[in-house]
């Protein structure tokens, strides 16, 4: 089918941004993975899109030792990386604002020295307004960190007064489960306020996730049919084909279910299933963010196998590539039974959902990466057609595509030139690149930026981690008790067994994991 086609001018592509103030940044875990995969490029991105402030710092801290000058190689490296056609005098420009402290986290003596060199480089870069730290720890380190931030003063400096110049940003996941979620928000709320607190879930930075507000609310025809008498069942996959990689020592603690399913999932599922807020204000959406988490039905401990599937990858193959056991990768426990696959079906309380099963399924070194959410209709009631039977009338599927290919599509049948009844599924597709003729901006991008315009719409409030929590401890200490180890599945795999009956026994199939 032919696409739509781009009936856009190059002013309705391009929305303005606001830009940021100045800012000063400072970066624990500064020679970690996360800074050099995403955060580095993302700030690089604003600062060449002139989002960022002339007086604008970044001050990493880590654990390795490193110059300033030193820091700014491998920052050039990573932003290199990952920013194709870039100026080297931009880049250069860029990295000349970058600093580096090393230190132990939990030595008071790193806390004063930053204090000191941050003293130095605010007169420097004239910068006295903003402040923002940025947690790119593993999660353990983040109450030692937030602890002596207060102790030591750097919490609240004297110089900005008001709190609210200050931000703290943590990310996913916040917590192990909803005890200690609790227990690292007592100790980050002793010392800043929750307007100060950025959690960072990096799905909701996402162009196509945040889209899913605008198409549910910005256009009258789907609103009416969103909901039990129309829709079907709903199917959300989020699937990598990527394994463990390096991150071994922080994955084999968490497990898909906190990686993935706590966050990025349920988010997603808030999204798609949410009743409108009032306004497009970031705590009217994020109400209805936490009220749509607190209608999803607690899972039946007792029949557990019922709704939920775990599941560990093995050795198998992805595009020709031979890739051995999880257990066999390096750092992680021979005898480990941490989830690298989940497949659930929940179901929402209220008037809206009641009754409409929710399909979610993650993994690692699955067949394909391929994230979507699928709403699949109600099949016609009755068919007029006496050759065809009423199974044979596919329902419509509404495929919200958020990445690789981002887009949305719309599965219809039609006639097919010929024989009177001869019928055909359709897709009416939309695809993001083709439209809007821009490469998708990386989701850190825009929360780094929100961050620093003070915009909490796309982080998640407490109340929504701790609702998460709620209904997925029990989960993980039933998995805890439990002695056997999680189903295993070949690399490359579309699903495990267990997960398709967990779907087929309702008489419906996953969809086939799309190879992009
Ligand atoms: C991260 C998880 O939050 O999201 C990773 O920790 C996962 O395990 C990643 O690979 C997936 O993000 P994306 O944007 O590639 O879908």
């Amino acid at each position: 089918m032919q696409q739509i086609r781009p009936t856009l001018t190059k002013e309705d592509i391009i929305c303005a941004e606001t830009p940021a103030g100045p800012n000063a940044f400072v970066v624990f875990g500064a020679s970690g993975d996360l800074t050099h995969r995403k955060l580095l490029a993302s700030i690089f991105q604003l600062f060449a899109h002139n989002l960022l402030d002339e007086k604008f710092y970044l001050l990493g801290c880590g654990r390795k030792k490193f110059t300033d000058d030193q820091f700014r190689v491998t920052a050039q490296d990573s932003i290199r990386q990952k920013s194709q056609f870039l100026s080297a005098k931009a880049l250069k420009t860029f990295t000349d604002k970058l600093y580096y402290i090393d230190g132990d986290y939990a030595d008071d003596n790193l806390y004063q020295r930053i204090k000191t060199r941050l003293a130095e480089l605010d007169k420097k870069h004239n910068v006295f307004e903003s402040l923002v730290y940025y947690l790119a720890v593993p999660p353990f380190l983040y109450s030692t960190i937030v602890e002596h931030l207060s102790s030591t003063g750097l919490a609240c400096p004297k110089k900005l007064g008001s709190k609210e110049h200050i931000k703290l940003v943590v990310e996913k996941p916040f917590g192990r489960d909803l005890k200690t979620a609790a227990h690292l928000n007592n100790t980050i709320s002793h010392c800043f306020d929750e307007s100060q607190i950025y959690r960072i879930d990096h799905y909701l930075g996402k162009e196509t996730v945040q889209n899913i507000l605008m198409f549910r609310f910005a256009n009258a025809i789907f609103e009416p049919v969103w909901n039990r008498n129309y829709i079907d069942h709903v199917q959300i996959t989020i699937a990598e084909t990527v394994g463990v990689e390096h991150r071994a020592g922080y994955y084999d603690k968490a497990g898909a279910l906190r990686d993935i399913f706590q966050n990025h999932m349920l988010q997603m599922l808030a999204l798609v299933a949410m009743e409108p807020p009032i306004s497009f204000d970031a705590d009217h959406i994020r109400n209805e963010r936490v009220k749509l988490l607190r209608s999803i039905r607690p899972f039946n401990i007792k029949t557990l196998d019922d709704c939920c599937v775990r599941g560990q990858y093995g050795p198998g193959s992805i595009n020709g590539k031979n890739l051995i056991d999880y257990l066999e990768e390096k750092g992680i426990d021979k005898n480990s039974k941490t989830e690298t696959f989940v497949a659930a079906k929940l179901f929402i309380d209220n008037w809206r959902w009641q009754g409409v099963p929710f399909y979610l399924r993650t993994g690692k070194r699955l067949a394909a990466k391929d994230t979507e959410i699928a709403i699949t209709f109600k099949q016609v009631p009755f068919s007029m057609f006496a050759s065809v039977a009423i199974d044979e009338l596919p329902p419509n599927i509404l495929v919200l595509q958020i990445q690789p290919e981002e887009g949305i599509s719309l599965s219809f049948q039609a006639k097919r030139p010929g024989s009177k009844i001869c019928m055909t599924s359709l897709n009416m597709d939309f695809n993001y690149k083709n439209i809007f003729l821009v490469e998708m901006p990386e989701a850190y991008q825009r929360l780094l930026l929100d961050c620093m315009l003070g915009d909490q719409t796309l982080f998640a409030r407490y109340d929504g981690v701790e609702t998460s929590w709620q209904l997925l401890t029990p989960l993980l200490h039933a998995w805890e008790k439990d002695k056997s180890p999680p189903f295993k599945y070949p690399a490359g795999s579309q699903s495990l067994p267990q997960a398709d009956k967990l779907i087929e026994k309702d008489n419906r199939k996953w969809r086939k994991l799309a190879q992009h």
